[in-house]
């Protein structure tokens, strides 16, 4: 085994020895909820991309294994290392700067660990629009919502991390710095090199800079919380959302009143917008540059609408920003409210749109079979396919949940893939999924994902464990 103490030294050379740290410091070995506890040889915060690379040079030597690390708001373990104590966690949330804005071509320039919250107020600093938007956008960096594609609640409108970055540098497992911060719409000149590295969650590369695409500022806004019957109502008014909403439809999210209730127990001033309580509830948005006029009266047409179809029960409208500062807290405070609630299974499925409804009907009546009293707190971005069908212990027992944690996502992963829809929709794999994952792919694409990982990281160094399980025999 390497004796570690020669690389600490080296790690210290690479980045001074004030930044880094022990391997036990609960902030960057711990996930944020809290399922992942990891334990690593040490923490080390590069300042630079010439830094990193020092840093991966010294361990791809060490043949030692490296955890790269943004905010440490995944929620699948794949930024935490394992209990092993052999792997270095490589924290880019030195790197912070902004290099670059051009508000005429539309790109942002900036270091992996920029927080996002702050790529979008460099945005609007200059009149422009980041669109990603995320519950942890606070402290989730650039580099993270890259290696993971991330989601959140504007994809519907502008799409995943990956549609939104045209250019990425990146530093290779051996150390070496690829140079890609090419900001072009157009670039034919062979394979797509920074779309292989966006999403593979840490183990192609370590991410230090990207390109991003700017848009148009959105300030007009306009916001209603809407009480839905059904599963199937909601879908029914997505529908009547995009006709009468069109490009303007920015946000359509969606969650059950059990979401809502550990939201007004657990979160400070919150607020129960209607009076009648319903099952399901809507938040849906408009949003439009400055001259766009008609969002109020396109959104009290879709309400109209729905209530005459019968798909909405009464609607609370945004009539100032902090009202729906409000209205957004009830959807972006779910995760935390969850975790306060006590022991939660996070499942993140996508399904075709059309069986929405059917499936999550029958989910109930099956989980209860398995963990009678189960608590589904399910929320998401309906309007992309996407739920959080997350899962509560029944009230007081934490410990019955997590006995049956096993049985109750294999009856869900089961029943998303009798409808060909993904395990993952914008998680990531991580430690927590990486298994499940492969038993629903195909052996072709595992081969295929294998053979990339295989050509860059030949040794394996980077985040093993994370998104592939290690091969048979290893
Ligand atoms: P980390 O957690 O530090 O790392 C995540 C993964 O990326 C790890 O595998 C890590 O190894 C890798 N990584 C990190 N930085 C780099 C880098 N520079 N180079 C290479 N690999 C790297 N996610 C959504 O998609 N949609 C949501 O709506 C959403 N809402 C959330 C709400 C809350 C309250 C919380 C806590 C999380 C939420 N998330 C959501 C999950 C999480 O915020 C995202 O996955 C985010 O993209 C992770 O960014 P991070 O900087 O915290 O990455
Ligand atoms: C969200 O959309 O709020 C998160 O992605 C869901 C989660 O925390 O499970
Ligand atoms: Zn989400």
């Amino acid at each position: 085994m390497t004796d570690p103490h020669p690389l600490l030294d080296r790690l210290r050379e690479a980045v001074g020895a004030a930044h880094v740290l022990a391997g036990d410091d609960e902030a960057y070995v711990v996930d944020w909820t809290g399922v992942h506890r990891g334990r690593a040889l040490a923490v080390v915060r590069p300042g630079s991309t010439e830094e990193v690379a020092a840093v991966v040079r010294a361990c791809a030597e060490a043949r030692t294994p490296l955890v790269p690390q943004g905010g440490n708001t995944g929620l699948v373990g794949g930024g935490v290392p394992d209990g092993s104590g052999r792997q270095v966690v490589l924290s880019l949330t030195r790197m912070r700067t902004v290099r670059e804005v051009d508000p005429v071509a539309g790109t942002i320039t900036v270091d992996a660990g920029v927080v996002l919250a702050d790529v979008q107020a460099a945005a609007a600093a200059v009149d422009r629009l980041f669109p990603m938007s995320l519950g942890s956008e606070g402290s989730c960096t650039i580099g993270g919502n890259l290696a993971t594609n991330a989601g959140g609640t504007a994809v519907l409108r502008y799409g995943m991390t990956r549609e939104l970055v045209l250019g990425l540098e990146v530093v290779l497992p051996d150390g070496r710095v690829w140079d890609g911060l090419r900001g072009l719409r157009k670039d034919n000149t062979g394979y797509d090199l920074t779309q292989l590295f966006v999403g593979s969650e840490g183990t192609l590369g370590v991410i230090t800079g990207a390109v991003l695409r700017l848009f148009p500022a959105t300030p007009r806004h306009a916001t209603a919380w809407v009480a839905v019957p059904t599963v199937a109502d909601a879908v029914a008014l997505l529908t009547l959302a995009q006709r009468e909403g069109g490009a303007h439809l920015a946000t359509f999210e969606i969650a059950n009143r059990q979401a809502l209730d550990l939201v007004l127990a657990h979160l400070p001033g919150a607020v129960d917008p209607l009076e009648a309580p319903s099952d399901w509830y809507v938040l849906v948005e408009l949003a439009g540059t400055a001259s766009d006029d008609g969002l109020d009266d396109a959104l009290e047409r879709l309400l109209s609408l729905g209530v005459e179809a019968g798909a909405a029960t009464d609607a609370a409208v945004a009539t100032s920003p902090a009202r729906r500062d409000a209205l957004w807290a009830l959807r972006e405070g779910i995760s935390e409210v969850q975790k306060v609630e006590g022991a939660t299974l996070k499942h993140d499925v996508t399904l075709p749109i059309a069986r929405l409804a059917d499936w999550t009907e029958a989910m109930g009546p099956r989980l209860q079979e398995v963990l009678p009293g189960v608590r589904p707190v399910t929320y998401g971005h309906v309007g992309d396919g996407n739920l959080h069908y997350n899962l509560n212990a029944p009230v007081g027992r934490d410990r019955d949940l997590l006995d049956a944690a096993p049985d109750l996502s294999r009856a869900i992963y089961d029943a998303v893939a009798a409808e060909h829809g993904s395990i993952s929709a914008e998680h990531g794999l991580g430690r927590t999924k990486a298994a499940a994952a492969a038993s629903y792919k195909s052996e072709v694409e595992v081969d295929l994902m294998r053979a990339l990982k295989q050509a860059l990281d030949p040794d394996g160094l980077l985040n093993p464990g994370v998104l592939l399980t290690p091969p048979a025999g290893t």
